[in-house]
């Protein structure tokens, strides 16, 4: 499985990466996966501002900052979105890049990592509405982790504690890819 793990915040001393690294060390581990980060803080792009929705128009001129994101993210089996939460939601950042998608990510599998002071759980339940429209499957499977900050360092280590715990966010992550893994061979048999 191809995967990219999208990181969903640019802003400077953010965590998100951290929190994206974790999960690229993670699946790193796991045989069968071949994770790669995409941080959306390397494809700056304008607020979206087509004359139609990219979906249905065929004569469509993209410019060249999303054009470079949408060929970053095609051919991918599967994908990892790590999200903040920003008042509730998701970062303006993440659903502008969201927001130009047609069919990039159709009929393959998508996961939800998020974190905040209630692990980003309204992030997620977001996200993964959003996601739906772009035609990917969202997994049930997600990770809502609190304490990124203090429990991931920047080399995307999580702590000791938090790894040996059976229902903590390593736990959740591991059965979250290993989920993710499965709709991934499914899908990507049924694509043919
Ligand atoms: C603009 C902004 C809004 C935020 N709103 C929320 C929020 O509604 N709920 C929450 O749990 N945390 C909120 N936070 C805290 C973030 O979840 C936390 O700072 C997280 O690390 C942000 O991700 P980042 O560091 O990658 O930017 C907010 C942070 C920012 C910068």
């Amino acid at each position: 499985m191809k995967l990219a793990i999208i990181v969903g915040s640019t802003r400077p001393n953010r965590q998100t990466h951290k929190e994206a690294k974790w999960v690229n060390k993670t699946a790193k581990e796991m045989e069968g996966i071949e994770p790669q980060v995409i941080d959306l803080a390397d494809y700056p792009m304008p607020f979206f501002n087509e004359p139609m929705s990219p979906r249905y128009n065929p004569n469509r001129e993209i410019g060249i900052e999303a054009k470079k994101w949408l060929d970053a993210i095609k051919d991918f089996d599967a994908y990892v979105f790590v999200t903040p939460e920003y008042n509730h939601s998701i970062t303006g950042v993440l659903k502008n890049a969201l927001d130009y998608i047609t069919s990039e990510l159709y009929h393959k599998p998508s996961a939800v990592v998020s974190h905040g002071s209630v692990g980003g759980a309204r992030a997620a339940v977001q996200l993964k509405e959003i996601l739906s429209e772009s035609r990917t499957v969202v997994i049930p499977n997600a990770v809502a982790f609190i304490g990124v900050s203090e429990g991931v360092d920047e080399e995307g280590n999580i702590s000791e504690t938090l790894k040996a715990n059976p229902y903590g966010p390593q736990a959740a992550l591991i059965s979250t890819l290993e989920e993710l893994k499965w709709y991934s061979d499914a899908l990507a048999k049924a694509r043919g």
